[in-house]
């Protein structure tokens, strides 16, 4: 099996606040992009497409590894990966879609991923149980319900996909449906999507919280 991946990385991180795109934000001197980019090749990736926001892209290719592809990102994350898709090189045969903003991603968790395709499942994700009671609220705020909590999971990235399965669902997309993860794009087109251990190593750099927690990770050595 040939594996390429897609690292989404065209966001502003508008929630982080920070004066650079959040890919770019560096996390104990290396930014977080370049961090995930390392896991994935460390994981096992033959090849790396990068999508990133069209104004800042030589600040990009000057941070990347030589050999990473780097492609002009839209407004949406699902627009960025459909660009992304169209640069995967001819040889791959599955496809790994990640976030740049989960730089911790352990190289275990995308072994499993690439596992489960090898094994012959055509989608699959990362999932954690969900720990907190789940409740749904009114429009005051008002609790009116506790949602069972045992069927949830969390779903993290990278998610994985048979290419050709993969490539059917964006192709039969709407342009302008925005989704937020690839295998709510999959599951559109009816395709099963089977799941793996997550980890927390995986969470996802969103606010400034995260930023200092993933400092304080890579700080204690567990990452
Ligand atoms: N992403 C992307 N293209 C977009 C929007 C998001 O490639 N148009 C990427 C981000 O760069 C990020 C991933 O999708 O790595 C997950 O999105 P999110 O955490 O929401 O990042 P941002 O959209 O950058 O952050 P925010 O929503 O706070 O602005
Ligand atoms: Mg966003």
């Amino acid at each position: 099996m040939h594996a390429a991946a897609i690292v989404a990385a065209a966001g502003s991180g508008s929630r982080l606040g920070a004066d650079l795109p959040k890919a770019l934000v560096p996390l104990a001197g290396r930014p977080l992009v370049c961090r995930a980019v390392d896991a994935l090749l460390d994981g096992g990736v033959a090849e790396v497409v990068v999508v990133v926001p069209p104004a800042q892209r030589a600040e990009f290719e000057a941070a990347l590894p030589a050999g990473v592809v780097v492609v002009d990102g839209g407004a949406t994350r699902t627009a960025s990966v459909r660009a992304g898709l169209a640069a995967v090189g001819p040889a791959a045969t599955a496809v790994l879609v990640h976030d740049a903003a989960r730089p911790l991603t352990p190289p275990a968790v995308i072994a499993r991923v690439l596992d489960a395709l090898a094994a012959g499942a055509p989608a699959v994700v990362p999932v954690l149980p969900v720990v907190d009671t789940t409740v749904l609220v009114d429009a005051d705020g008002l609790v009116t319900d506790t949602v069972p909590r045992a069927p949830l999971r969390r779903v993290q990235t990278p998610q994985g996909f048979d290419r050709a399965t993969l490539e059917a669902a964006y192709a039969g997309l709407e342009a302008d449906a925005e989704l937020t993860d690839d295998a709510a794009v999959v599951r559109r087109a009816g395709v099963p999507v089977a799941t793996v251990a997550g980890d927390d190593l995986c969470a996802k750099v969103t606010v400034a919280h995260d930023l200092t927690l993933a400092e304080l990770v890579l700080r204690a050595g567990d990452a």
